[in-house]
């Protein structure tokens, strides 16, 4: 990873905004990500990333933390809150913005136990493949305290396949939809690309639960996202 997010966020942060970082998929095409955005306060933060900061609880693990907004608003509350991201850069902004607990840390290499599991903006997309979502499952759930709880949110993106009449032209020999093949460039240098999944409700359930994981839907989004609160049954 050459780390072009946290080059990105590390000059917002140092007063260098000029541009945005530019996204595209192996099914879409190129799309801004305002820097400005992965600086949010509460308002500005979708309902379902509202919704569950409102629900977060006790002692709190905020999974690729990023710039350290959703940590910062839970700190400000009075809960205690450990960050982690494998982004070096993320992890300098996130404490230079006051996050007091901050790792440079995979989510497969943390070890502590938590009330609250965070994995926010596409959570699943840490997962990566279908493949992996059991094991980044199981990890999960051996980090949860007794009465922890997950709150993971991700969309559904079948909607990304419809063509103009409304037919789906997904291959289904391929591998599941929701896994794209994720490209990332900033100020004209490109990020190795990676896989980014978004896994739809139904298929996250099925994980959950022959993992012995309860999965609710806590809320839905007004564009094929939802909430998702994961718990020992
Ligand atoms: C879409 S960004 C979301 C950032 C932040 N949660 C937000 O909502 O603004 C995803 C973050 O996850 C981090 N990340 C990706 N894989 C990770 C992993 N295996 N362990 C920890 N962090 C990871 C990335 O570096 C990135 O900062």
């Amino acid at each position: 990873m050459k780390d072009i997010f946290g080059l990105a966020l590390l000059d917002f942060q140092n007063g260098n905004y000029t541009e945005d970082l530019i996204t595209w998929t192996n099914i879409s095409d190129e799309d801004e990500l305002p820097l400005p955005y992965l600086f949010r306060s509460f308002k500005d933060m979708p309902a379902l990333e509202q919704k569950a900061l409102k629900l977060a609880k006790g002692i709190v693990l905020d999974v690729g933390c990023g710039a350290g907004s959703h940590s910062l608003y839970l700190q400000k509350k009075g809960l205690q809150v450990k960050a982690i991201d494998i982004s070096s850069g993320a992890v300098t902004v996130a404490k230079a913005r006051g996050v007091i607990s901050v790792e440079n840390l995979d989510i497969l290499a943390e070890t502590g136990t938590y009330d609250t599991i965070l994995l926010l903006m596409n959570g699943t997309g840490i997962f990566k493949e279908l493949s992996q979502v059991a094991t980044y499952l199981k990890h999960l759930k051996s980090l949860l305290k007794p009465n922890g709880q997950i709150l993971i949110d991700s969309s559904d993106i079948q909607y990304m396949y419809e063509d103009e009449d409304g037919g789906l032209w997904i291959d289904t020999h391929a591998n599941y939809y929701g896994e794209l093949d994720y490209f990332l460039s900033y100020k004209g240098q490109e990020e190795i690309p990676m896989t980014w999944l978004y896994l739809d409700f139904n298929t996250l359930y099925t994980a959950c639960t022959a993992l012995g994981l309860t999965c609710e839907l806590v809320a839905e989004g007004d564009h094929y996202d939802y909430l998702a609160k994961l718990s020992l049954s």
